[in-house]
């Protein structure tokens, strides 16, 4: 089949495409909001492209009513997020933390996780997690006005937390320790434990 985006109904080139371009890894995101309030969210619109500086983009789109989420709020009046792991073990509260709640409820009380203090910005970023990126704002740009339409947050990586237990030998993180997951279309996700190895051409 072929698909004019054109012609075609929006939540149709959506479906086609998390299915397609899958799978995503899921940024898990803390933000503040203007008050204090935690706010908790997850991502798979997200990945990371170059390390000089550090920079990770993920996209919270417009809801379908056309109005702003939460953290793309928090970060437009704070400038600064956390990127927290998603590993299997969190499967479960990271899906719950994707509920709608009314601006300024925070997802922690739904999934009773604590926090712990960043150290370069304000949101906090989850205890116990394998791995958290803390985010300064560089750019925000939005790529369309309706539902469902990109805001491509760019941010810069300030500080990286690493749990010492999911390292390998060799001080990279291993797989199997880390034991991400991954977002594919419609209800599905993955885990990222079937390896194969391939060395670079020179
Ligand atoms: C695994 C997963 C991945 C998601 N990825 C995205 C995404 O990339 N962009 C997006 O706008 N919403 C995504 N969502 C939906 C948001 O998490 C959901 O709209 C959430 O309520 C937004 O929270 P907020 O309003 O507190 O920011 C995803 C949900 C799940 C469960």
């Amino acid at each position: 089949m072929q698909i004019d985006v054109k012609s075609a109904q929006v939540i149709d080139v959506y479906q086609m495409l998390v299915g397609l371009v899958a799978p995503r890894p899921i940024a898990w995101v803390t933000t503040l909001s203007a008050t204090g309030s935690i706010n908790l969210a997850p991502f798979s619109f997200f990945n990371f492209f170059g390390a000089n500086p550090p920079v990770v983009v993920f996209s919270p789109t417009l809801k379908r009513d056309g109005s702003k989420k939460d953290t793309l709020l928090n970060i437009e009046q704070t400038g600064e997020f956390v990127i927290n792991a998603s590993t299997e073990p969190d499967a479960e509260a990271i899906n719950q933390s994707s509920s709608m709640l009314p601006y300024g409820e925070s997802e922690l009380t739904l999934i009773g996780r604590d926090t712990e203090s960043s150290v370069r910005v304000k949101p906090p970023r989850l205890a116990n997690i394998p791995f958290a990126l803390e985010c300064k704002l560089l750019q925000i740009i939005p790529v369309g006005n309706g539902p469902i339409s990109a805001n491509l947050v760019i941010g810069e990586v300030v500080m990286i937390h690493v749990n010492d237990a999911i390292l390998g030998t060799d001080g990279h993180p291993d797989p199997h320790k880390l034991s991400s997951i991954a977002r594919m279309g419609g209800e599905n996700w993955c885990r990222t434990l079937d390896l194969f190895q391939l060395s670079r051409p020179k």
